[in-house]
């Protein structure tokens, strides 16, 4: 338990993000804050480098940045470094990817053709509409855990790191559900050496980097560290974990949508939810097994806020469906169409229609930072284990296993923010409104 208003230790130095997986999202994310810290650019999207919070009672007018509030790094502070399955440079994923202007792709070539990713670790099993062709070779997967090890070490002498962050920006791999293996650290280890089919890639990494020291988010929906074996690791090195997957396009807006119904007392009949993209991402959720791990992240969301269990009446039938379809013409520029049909005062019905011509990339990408950003805070500040408060980044946040995941993005916001107000010794925010009657 962190005590209130406890001291953080200054963010001095430089902050290394290792990112596992250079595609689309890490390279508009680099990209992004190289040319920030250049000026040719803005941070929208970025709630630590936009945001404010809001401080004691309405009546003080104190709201100061979140970045003034709380030592967090400083963008000029970051240093970048990742691994992928395929050689590509920064530079040249980035013109792959196709989501920024090359213009700008240009003007930060010097820098970017530099940050060349570590070799891979893959198993095609795992992600079966990629062939990888920069990828360890090793003995175990204990021997490829130890050459990510070897990575880092590396990676932290020569960059001089003061410390290190890591956030699986990977392909999404097949569904999969917590096996014997991932029971404990220790039937984790042996399973390593013994190169145990159930271990991903993911969670090669995964275990890598929590052994070096170096806290871990998930962006992608696979389960990775949502698993009692690193939520034991997690522990043992006291190191913040979280996931699962970055909370972008259609499910932010369902989950800025569905809590309003709710709140009106709106009744349900069902949400239809299509979406087309073009991207490397969606050529690998066009496999099915991929897909599965996508569509169970996105339809966990409407049941945890509509909570049918209490309002059967409005919401004990509701049919959830969730599409993704390849569609290369469109690339990185998704778009999402939603049909939600509601109903209202006497049952009457209604529908609302929802076409969302969204920029995944540039979605994600802020989401990378804030989560870099916050999770060397809780570092810092002492808090190890699943990160609750930052469940407002994903889509399937992680929690305690006898809690339910929290879903609605205004109670996520509240949390997080409450949560740094607690750090820094403030009041929290209930939003009771009894000031006024104070005076
Ligand atoms: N963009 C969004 O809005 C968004 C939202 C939620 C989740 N995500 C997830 O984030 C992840 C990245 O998305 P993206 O659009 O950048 O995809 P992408 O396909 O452009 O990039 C993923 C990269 O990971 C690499 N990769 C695959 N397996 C690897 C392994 N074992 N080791 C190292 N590298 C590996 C691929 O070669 C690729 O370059 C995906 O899992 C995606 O589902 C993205």
């Amino acid at each position: 338990m962190i005590q209130k208003g406890a001291e953080i230790a200054p963010p001095s130095g430089k902050l290394g993000i290792l990112l596992p997986g250079m595609g689309a999202v890490s390279t508009t994310f680099i990209i992004g804050v190289l040319a920030i810290r250049r000026g040719l650019g803005e941070p929208i999207g970025s709630l630590t480098q936009l945001g404010t919070i809001r401080l004691g009672k309405r009546t003080e007018g104190r709201s100061p940045l979140i970045k003034d509030f709380v030592p967090l790094a400083g963008l000029d502070d970051l240093v970048f470094g990742g691994w992928d399955i395929f050689a590509d440079s920064c530079y040249e994923a980035a013109l792959r990817a196709g989501v920024l202007e090359r213009g700008l792709i240009e003007a930060l070539r010097p820098e970017i053709e530099q940050i060349k990713p570590w070799p891979g670790v893959f198993d095609q099993s795992y992600v079966r509409n990629l062939h990888g062709t920069h990828v360890k070779r090793g003995d175990s997967k204990m021997d490829l855990a130890e050459q990510i090890m070897e990575d880092v070490r590396h990676f932290q002498q020569e960059q001089r790191l003061a410390r290190m962050v890591a956030i699986w920006c990977g392909s999404t791999e097949v569904f999969c559900e917590a096996q014997p293996v991932h029971a404990s650290v220790a039937a984790f280890e042996k399973g390593l050496r013994d190169s145990d089919p159930a271990i991903a890639p993911s969670q090669v990494y995964a275990y890598a980097l929590l052994k070096s020291g170096v806290p871990f988010a998930n962006g992608a929906p696979n389960l990775t560290v949502d698993l009692p074996a690193f939520i034991e690791l997690a522990r043992e090195h006291a190191l913040p974990i979280m996931g699962k997957d970055f909370k972008t396009g259609q499910t932010l807006m369902k989950t800025i949508i569905a809590p309003g119904l709710k709140a009106r007392m709106l009744g349900m009949k069902g949400w239809f939810s299509t979406n087309i993209l073009g991207n490397r991402d969606g050529e690998v959720l066009d496999d099915p097994s991929s897909f599965k791990t996508k569509e169970q992240s996105k339809k966990s969301v409407l049941e945890y806020i509509l909570q049918p269990e209490l309002y059967k009446n409005l919401y004990g039938n509701v049919h959830h469906v969730v599409r993704i379809n390849y569609y290369p013409p469109h690339g990185d520029n998704k778009e999402g169409w939603d049909n939600i049909d509601i109903f209202g005062w006497l049952g009457y019905p209604m529908q609302i229609k929802v076409n969302f011509l969204c920029r995944d990339s540039i979605l994600a990408a802020p989401l990378v930072l804030d989560l870099a950003l916050f999770m060397d805070l809780a570092q810092r500040a002492g808090m190890s284990g699943i990160q609750e408060w930052l469940s407002f980044y994903f889509k399937s946040p992680m929690c305690a296993p006898q809690v339910y995941p929290e879903h609605d993005l205004f109670i996520q916001l509240m949390k997080l923010k409450n949560t740094l107000r607690y750090l820094r010794g403030e009041e929290q925010i209930t939003h009771l409104g009894v000031e006024y009657y104070e005076a």
